[in-house]
């Protein structure tokens, strides 16, 4: 039998959610649960960012398959809904439905071929583009365009490439809509004048230095990718709703699903930047981030946006499997562990569930536990985490309620046991 919805408005939600003033963390927040000794544990970035208690709002979630990672954020999202919060998701497995239903939206599901387009290269809307000059923003474009052509070549960019992408973006620029996939993959395949001019080439040695990665883009365009980011974005796709989900599951076993995974990231960060009102608190969550950032060039493309988003005013949320899923195949010194110490740093919620005993010596060196955190992390059984917040540690059993049970459940067994 399947349980009714249940029915409430956000409304009389705040007394079932009270903002909880926290002895903890010394800042209100919402109820995350009960720490080892029975005490309530609540979060809410926002307010410990306001307070100085952290230096930046953003969160990373670690944790090994079926742990109560994507539960603790389907509910973390619910409950900051209390507070006018609004939520931007990033759904590889197409599990957030229950909560877009709740929220009274529907998620966005995008599929090759399908019949809703987001364009990853728009600007911020018109109105508010004050922040950022065009320079910027073109070279945000071009930041992201890298990034992909490199992870879909599965290597850093030459510096030649690189050139030709960035040129091709400078041609579409200053158009009066927003440059689209195919405008750079054209553009790069077939260089203007004026574009190899500018750095003392010819047009054809410009194309023929931009032609790999053109052809790499070229699959969102014209390849098995098509008709997800390659055009304007479709109408009636806005971030107005206060619950947002970007459903990619039709692509979650394809090994393009951190290409399209990064395509949806870029849009939602595309539609804050330069924002001069970005809505109060928008929580930006990245489930299965692992399929983005094993990616160098995404990694390097992600950090940078992850530290603008500070300025933007809304927290990023990247849900993980494993430390060592930041850091991929990067030695000790290599870029790749740079940038997973960077994304560390602009992350000062760190929720640590269940590791392997292998992960802990990668958990020790990048997340600074302590002796006896480390022994206790392969011990955490479901839903209980070890918080991290701004240098302080919580060991935190993350309760769910009857009436959200419906919103969490992945697993077959556990769904037949809340029934
Ligand atoms: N705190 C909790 N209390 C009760 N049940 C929980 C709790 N956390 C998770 N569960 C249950 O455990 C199951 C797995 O949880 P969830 O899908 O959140 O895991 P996950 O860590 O996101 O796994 P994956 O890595 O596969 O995405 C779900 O059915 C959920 O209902
Ligand atoms: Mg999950």
């Amino acid at each position: 039998m399947t349980r009714p919805a249940h029915q409430a408005t956000t409304r009389n939600l705040g007394a079932v959610y009270p903002f909880v003033a926290d002895a903890g963390l010394g800042a209100p927040g919402v109820l995350i649960g009960t720490d080892v000794a029975g005490a309530t544990f609540a979060h809410d970035p926002f307010e410990l960012y306001r307070r100085g208690i952290v230096t930046n709002p953003n969160m990373v979630v670690f944790g090994q398959i079926g742990r109560g990672k994507s539960a603790l954020v389907k509910t973390y999202l619910w409950r900051h809904a209390v507070f006018g919060r609004r939520a931007w998701v990033v759904d590889p497995k197409g599990e957030y439905g229950p909560l877009a239903r709740r929220w009274g939206v529907t998620p966005v599901h995008l599929r090759p071929g399908g019949s809703l387009r987001l364009n990853p290269l728009d600007a911020p809307p018109a109105a508010a583009a004050g922040a950022d000059g065009p320079d910027e923003i073109a070279r945000r474009r071009a930041e992201l365009l890298v990034a992909l052509a490199g992870a879909g070549l599965d290597r850093v960019l030459l510096p030649t490439e690189r050139v030709a992408v960035e040129l091709a973006v400078g041609t579409v620029s200053g158009r009066q809509r927003a440059p689209t996939l195919p405008d750079v993959v054209a553009a790069m395949l077939a260089p203007s004048a004026a574009a190899a001019a500018a750095i003392r080439s010819d047009v054809a040695t410009l194309a023929a230095d931009g032609r790999h990665a053109a052809l790499e883009l070229r699959r969102l365009v014209a390849g098995d990718l098509r008709g997800m980011f390659d055009g304007p974005t479709s109408p009636g796709v806005e971030l107005g709703a206060p619950l947002v989900v970007l459903d990619l599951s039709s692509l979650y076993r394809s090994p393009a699903l951190g290409v399209v995974m990064t395509c949806a990231t870029a849009w939602l960060h595309a539609q804050l930047a330069g924002a001069a009102s970005v809505p109060a608190g928008v929580l930006i969550v990245v489930d299965e981030a692992w399929a983005i950032l094993s990616n160098l060039a995404v990694a390097r493309w992600l950090q940078s946006s992850w530290k603008l988003a500070r300025a933007w005013g809304v927290a990023n949320i990247a849900v993980l499997h494993r430390v060592s899923d930041l850091t991929a195949s990067g030695a000790e010194g290599s870029e790749h562990q740079q940038l997973a110490r960077g994304l560390l740093a602009d992350s000062e919620t760190r929720v640590v569930y269940g590791q392997a005993p292998g992960e802990i010596d990668a958990a020790r060196h990048l997340l600074g536990l302590s002796p006896t955190e480390a022994e206790l992390v392969p011990q955490l059984g479901r839903g209980v985490a070890l918080w991290k917040v701004g240098g302080r540690s919580f060991v935190v059993r993350h309760l769910v309620g009857r009436s959200e049970a419906d919103l969490v459940g992945t697993d077959d067994r556990m769904q037949a046991a809340v029934r």
